[in-house]
This record gives C-alpha cells, structure tokens and sequence, in this order.
C-alpha cells in the first residue's frame, strides 16, 4: 500500500483523482491543498478517515511541505493556479503557486529521495491551425501563449531539470481539457450549463471556432495512475482521448441536452491570446502503458456532467454569481 501526498486535491482533477484511487487501489491519501477560491472541501466530502485525510496548506510553505513529503511514499502534484482568463488580469498568483510552490515541492522530494509525478498541460506547446494534420507529441517544443501556461511550461522545465541534475524520482504528464463533476464555474462546460440552469445564454469567446480535446476527468486518474504505477523515470507521457470539439458545437451539445435551439447562445469579446487548436497524440501512453480511455462517447460524457450539475447545485450555487460578475466587468 503506498502513502500518496495529493497537492491541490481539493480542485477539480484532483478531487476526481483522490476520489479515482480510492476506489480503485489500496493506497493511502493526504490532500495538501490552501483552499484558494478554486478549492472546496466539499469535494471531498464522505471519502473513509482511515485512508484520506486532508491538510491546509501552501505548497509554497517550505516547512510545511517539508515534514508532509517526507512522511508519504508519493507525491502527486495537481496543485496550480489553473484559469487562463484569470491569469491574463492577475498573473502574480499564477508565478507564485506554479513556479515557487513546484520548486518548493521538488526539493523536498530531491532531499527524501521520493517518487514525485507532476501533473501538467498541453497549453505548454501552444496551439495548431485547425488543419494540421500533427497533433502534440512528447517532442513537440514549448511555446506557450498565456501567463498561466507560460508558468506551466515553467514548472514542468524545472521538474526536468531536477530530474536531470539532482536524480529526482520524475514523471511528468501533459493532458488536454478535462469535463466531469466538481468542475469550478468560471470554466467553459460548467459555466454554459449552469447558465442554460439559470435561463442565462451561453456566452461563445469570439467565433467559436478555437478547438479543445476533450477527455473526462476519470480518464485522466486512470492514465496517472498508470504512470506513477509504471511510467519510466525521467519520461513525458501526453494523455489526451482523441476529443476534439470546437466551442460552438459544445455549445450546441450542451443546448440540445437541454432541449433548447441550437443558435440559442450569444457571442463575447475574445480571450486575448486566445490558442486556436489543442490536439494530443497519445500514443506513447498507450503503447508503453497500455492506457485506454474508458469514456469514448463525449456526448454521452457531457450527458452525464450535465446531470450531476443539475443534481450538485448546493456544491456550484455559492460561486455563480461572483463569477458572472467578474465576466461581466470583462464584456464575456
Ligand atoms: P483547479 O483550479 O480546479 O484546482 C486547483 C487546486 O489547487 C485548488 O483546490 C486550489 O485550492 C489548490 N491550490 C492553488 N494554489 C495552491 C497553493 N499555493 N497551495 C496549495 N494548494 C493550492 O485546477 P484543476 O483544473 O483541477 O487543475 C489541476 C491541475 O491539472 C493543474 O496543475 C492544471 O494545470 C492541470 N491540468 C488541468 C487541466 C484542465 O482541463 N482543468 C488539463 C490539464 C492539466
Ligand atoms: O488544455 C488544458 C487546459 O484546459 C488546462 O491546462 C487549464 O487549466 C484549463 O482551464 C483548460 O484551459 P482552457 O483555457 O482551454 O479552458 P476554459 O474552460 O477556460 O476554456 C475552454 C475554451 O472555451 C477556450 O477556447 C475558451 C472558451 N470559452 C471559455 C469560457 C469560460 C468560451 O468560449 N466561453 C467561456 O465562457
């Protein structure tokens, strides 16, 4: 039975992923996680004391992380300032939490010798066309666009440089955008289906045309698990589902689960720096790791979150209208 030590497991992919291995393994889970406006402890509600616990914390607090890593066998590294619009209007948190708090993890990890997996995202290649016949391999080179992807890419160089220089126990993952429950508000599926909840139309950045590859958030648990389980040290895996969609028939999908027309959404101002087109070759997870995605079917997937958003309203009410208003002073 292995100690695994989960940063930012309090956030959407690593609630799912405390919540993925519990059920599927015999290991043990801290969650270290400072509860930032994107944690909630109601993510994690109902999951066994004897084999989860939670701490609050900073994974920038070198003592702290210090005492946490060296009494686990693993650690599982989700924790990060996450949302790209935010990051274009305060980037400081984004250096802070993804740049300092990674590095204050590795050298805790280099100084206990210990297993450390760090999760992180294909935005750290920056985008295609939308007819590029390529997809994002592991050799593909950095070239981020965003403030938050640009301390991604950051964080990730770091991670190799510990491997490289000082023999960090190292895995790195790169995955494409997750859909599933516990998914905050401000996101893109999550926002449109509580808007079409709360009779507010879905709001489209620009034409609609930017592509994402969609994977459910089990699938990306399954294929981290997989890694830390028998992933090479030293190895990049990508972890993608071959999803992809553009945001305009996302936006259609989720309008006609709800039964509503399909041209029933309306269109804001651009991100910024807006990536086109994210696509993930992940051959190499599969052919190494023997990794499938369980959830083939997005719209059968979408079905689903749309359901547990409909049933979870007590868990996304208290940020809805926050987070509208902070769109709102933006013009999205
Ligand atoms: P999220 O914003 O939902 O959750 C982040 C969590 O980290 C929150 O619980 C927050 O409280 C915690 N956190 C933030 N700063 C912290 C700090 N200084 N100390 C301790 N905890 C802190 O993010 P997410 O969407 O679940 O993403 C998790 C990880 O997965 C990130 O590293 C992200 O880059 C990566 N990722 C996300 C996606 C996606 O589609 N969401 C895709 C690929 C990779
Ligand atoms: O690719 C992985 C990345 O996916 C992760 O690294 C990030 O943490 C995660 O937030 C996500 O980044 P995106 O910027 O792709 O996700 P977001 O949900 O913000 O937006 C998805 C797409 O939808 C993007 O093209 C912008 C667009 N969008 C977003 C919002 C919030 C809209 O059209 N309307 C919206 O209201």
């Amino acid at each position: 039975m292995q100690n695994l030590l989960v940063t930012g497991g309090a956030g959407f992919i690593g609630s799912n992923f405390v919540r993925y291995t519990l059920a599927h393994t015999d290991a043990k889970i801290t969650v270290l996680d400072n509860l930032t406006y994107a944690g909630n402890l109601a993510s994690l509600d109902g999951l066994p004391t004897d084999r989860f616990s939670f701490v609050k914390g900073d994974i920038c607090d070198e003592s702290l992380v210090d005492g946490l890593v060296a009494a686990h066998d693993v650690v599982v590294h989700y924790a990060a300032e996450s949302h790209n619009d935010n990051s274009l209007h305060d980037p400081r948190p984004f250096l802070d939490t993804n740049i300092i708090g990674t590095y204050t993890l590795i050298q805790a990890a280099r100084k206990y010798q210990k297993r450390f997996h760090h999760i992180s995202t294909d935005e750290v290649y920056g985008d295609l066309e939308l007819d590029d016949p390529q997809r994002f391999t592991e050799n593909t080179p950095y070239n981020p666009s965003s403030p938050y992807s640009s301390t991604k890419a950051g964080s990730d160089l770091l991670v190799r440089a510990w491997a490289r220089s000082f023999g960090l126990q190292a895995t790195i993952s790169n995955c494409s955008n997750n859909y599933g429950p516990y998914q905050h508000v401000e996101k893109f599926i999550p926002r449109q289906i509580s808007n079409v909840i709360d009779g507010i139309r879905p709001k489209l950045y620009g034409n609609g045309e930017n592509v994402r590859d969609w994977i459910h958030a089990d699938d990306h648990s399954s294929a981290v698990l997989a890694i830390i389980d028998r992933g090479e040290i030293g190895e990049t895996y990508l972890i993608g589902a071959d999803g992809e969609k553009n945001n305009k028939e996302v936006v259609q999908l989720i309008l006609s689960q709800f039964g509503l027309v399909e041209d029933a959404f309306d269109q804001v101002i651009d991100r910024p720096g807006h990536d086109l087109r994210y696509a993930i070759d992940s051959s190499k997870l599969r052919r190494e790791l023997g990794w499938s995605p369980q959830f083939s079917n997005f719209e059968a997937g979408l079905a689903d979150t749309i359901a547990w958003y409909r049933e979870n309203e007590a868990w996304w009410r208290p940020q809805k209208a926050a987070t509208e208003a902070k769109y709102q002073e933006q013009g999205q």
